[in-house]
Formats: C-alpha cells, sequence, structure tokens
C-alpha cells in the first residue's frame, strides 16, 4: 500500500498539481477558521467572566443573608495531604484490638498530657490491646511550637501530624485524614474509636461492649436521628440550603465519641470521592455512610454516650458510662481520680 502510493505520487501531472492546490486551500480554509474559532472563544470567554465579576460585585451586598457564599461551608476534601509526623509501623506490630484516635490542636499540650495520665495510660483492657494517638493539623503560628510537637512525638510516639492547617472549619478534613490512615496502617485492628480531647472515656466498659458487637460495618456512638439542618447563619452548625437543601440530616454518631469497625474507614473515604464534604465533620461521616448504605448501630443503652454530667451523677456514675463530654481537660484529672475510686470500691 504505501510503496505503490509512493511511486504514483513522484510523477507529476497536472492532475496531481491540481491536487495538491486543493489540498493547500483546504488546510489554509481549515487554519484560518480554527484561528477564528480560538479568538471568539476567548471573547465569550471575557464576557463571560466580565458578566460573573459584575454578578459578585452587585449581589455580594444584597444577599449576604439571604443566600450566603457557600465556600466556607465546603472543605477542601478530598485532597493530597501528607503526614509531616507519623507512626507508620507502630500499629502493624502491635495490632491492637481498639486504636482511639484523639483530633486535638498543635498548640494543646496540655490535653495530651492530661489523656496520657489518665485513660490514656490503659494499654491492656478485659485482655485486649488499646492504642491511641494524636491527630494534629498545622499550626498558623510560627512559634516554636513546631519544635515542642516535634519532642512531643519522639518522647511518646503516639502522635500524627497532617500538613492541613488545624482549624475548627477544617475537622472534616482531619476526621477524614483519621479514615485514611487507619485504612492503611492497623491491618489487625478490630475497632477504632475518635474522641474529642475533652472527654472522659472508660476503656473497660468500651472494651466490654465491643467484645459483643459485630466486627464489620458497624459504627455507634450517640446516634443522631432527624437532626434539623440549621438555617440561621448565626448559629454555630448554619448550613446554608445551596450547600445542603435537605431539612434534616441523614442518622450520624455525634463526633465527641464514636465507634466503628475497621472495615468502615475504606468505604467511607470511596464515599467521600461522591459526597460535597461539608465542615460540620459528623454530619458529613453521616453523609457518606449513607451514600454506601450502612446503616448506624443504636448502643446497648443510651446512657452510655453522654454529652453532659448530669445533676446527679450518683456513686457508680463514672464506673457505668462510656464516654461523658467534661467542661474542659482539666476536670479529668478529678473526674479519673473519682472513677478510680469508684471503680475500686465494687461500682
Ligand atoms: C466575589 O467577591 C468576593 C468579595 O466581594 C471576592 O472575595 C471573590 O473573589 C469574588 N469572586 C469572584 C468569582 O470574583
Ligand atoms: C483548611 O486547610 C487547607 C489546607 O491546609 C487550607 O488551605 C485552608 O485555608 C484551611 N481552611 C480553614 C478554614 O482553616
Amino acid at each position: 500500500m504505501l510503496e505503490s502510493s509512493v511511486s504514483k505520487g513522484s510523477a507529476k501531472t497536472p492532475r496531481t498539481r491540481a491536487r495538491r492546490w486543493l489540498c493547500f486551500l483546504t488546510l489554509f480554509l481549515m487554519v484560518a477558521i480554527l484561528m477564528l474559532i480560538f479568538n471568539s472563544s476567548t471573547e465569550l470567554s471575557l464576557i463571560f467572566w466580565k458578566t460573573e465579576n459584575i454578578n459578585n460585585l452587585t449581589t455580594s451586598h444584597v444577599t449576604i443573608s439571604s443566600s450566603p457564599s457557600p465556600l466556607p461551608y465546603l472543605v477542601a476534601y478530598p485532597n493530597q495531604y501528607h503526614f509531616i509526623l507519623d507512626e507508620p509501623n507502630r500499629c502493624h506490630q502491635e495490632s491492637p484490638f481498639l486504636v482511639v484516635i484523639i483530633p486535638v490542636a498543635p498548640q494543646n499540650r496540655e490535653a495530651r498530657d492530661i489523656i496520657r495520665n489518665t485513660w490514656g495510660s490503659e494499654i491492656t483492657v478485659l485482655g485486649q490491646p488499646v492504642s491511641h494517638y494524636f491527630l494534629l493539623g498545622v499550626s498558623k503560628e510560627q512559634d516554636g511550637a513546631q519544635e515542642q510537637v516535634l519532642l512531643e512525638s519522639q518522647r511518646h510516639h503516639d502522635i500524627l501530624q497532617s500538613d492541613f492547617l488545624d482549624s475548627y472549619n477544617n475537622l472534616t478534613i482531619k476526621t477524614m485524614v483519621m479514615f485514611e490512615w487507619l485504612s492503611t496502617h492497623c491491618p489487625k485492628t478490630s475497632y477504632a474509636m475518635k474522641v474529642d480531647s475533652d472527654m472522659f472515656l472508660n476503656i473497660q466498659n468500651l472494651i466490654g461492649m465491643l467484645l459483643n458487637t459485630p466486627r464489620h460495618l458497624y459504627m455507634t456512638g450517640r446516634v443522631v436521628r432527624d437532626a434539623a439542618v440549621l438555617r440561621d447563619s448565626n448559629s454555630k452548625w448554619f448550613m446554608p440550603f445551596s450547600v445542603f437543601p435537605e431539612s434534616s440530616y441523614p442518622p450520624y454518631a455525634l463526633g465527641l465519641g464514636y465507634v466503628f469497625s475497621l472495615d468502615l474507614p475504606k468505604k467511607i473515604l470511596e464515599a467521600s470521592a461522591h459526597v460535597k464534604a461539608v465542615y460540620i465533620e459528623d454530619v458529613y461521616v453521616g453523609l457518606c455512610m449513607r451514600h454506601v448504605g450502612i446503616t448506624l448501630t443504636n448502643p446497648p443503652n443510651d446512657g452510655l454516650f453522654r454529652t453532659s454530667v448530669p445533676e446527679n451523677t450518683g456513686d457508680c456514675y463514672w464506673t457505668s458510662v462510656i464516654t461523658t463530654i467534661l467542661q474542659n481537660s482539666q476536670q479529668l484529672v478529678d473526674v479519673w481520680r473519682t472513677y478510680q475510686s469508684q471503680a475500686q470500691s465494687g461500682c
């Protein structure tokens, strides 16, 4: 085929010259048309850009209350964040039954130390190995705190720090980074718990409960159902209609402390590629759970995951719960002492 066409082309008859001419002409025309399209499209996009800007200018004063920008309520996830402090082999080597992850701000060393000296000191409970890790983002301030975090990590080997900016509105990123870490670092672990740093945690009761629960597709905690979406822009958990138009959230476990089987992180991460990341982290986990069709499990009784210390705690309160929100980390020091004496008195 190739050879015959070459031999034909080498014989220059008037007919082939005319054909060449035609070829050049169509080529020229095509280039000209392409240039025209390109020019007008840049012009067109310029016009679009201008109208967008004008729209922005004209609407920015008017619509702040009626339809605020969705941007602050969405979060840059999925994204490529990297660990700058890690314990890459520890979980794999230790193979704990339960891993507890505590999101905490880099500068909150006090909370970390209090946890290390209270419930974080429990490393074998009911014969099951337990380990904890603190999860940090990076601080905006360049005040030498990072060097302290590095030293702390070398001393305790319980710090995971990723390179996103640590802030309230980035808690969803923190939670998803936690799922990323768990899905790749703890192949032989059965459960993980995410718990806030200002919480009392009764690991004994937690393990007791987990020894009687499914090891797959399981998540529990303080499960909230039919929670209303807050449309008051002064609310701490305000969510604009443009970001989430439904009137209530799907079921989710309150972020203060929830437990899940270790097959879930991978599924939640898969879902996150399809679910717009909102800044309310526990709601977002609920949205991902709905996306993959996994239902939340209620805890064996309603009193196990508490949002506050009740008025009358009774003699055996701390030995009867799994979690309770405290006022601050300092309170944990006292509560821990009370818990231990309650446990010793046979509660
Ligand atoms: C819209 O206006 C806001 C502030 O008025 C500005 O920060 C933002 O960059 C503008 N957006 C566009 C697309 O120009
Ligand atoms: C969240 O983290 C990203 C990545 O570090 C950062 O660009 C963004 O400003 C942070 N957002 C807030 C609200 O802190």
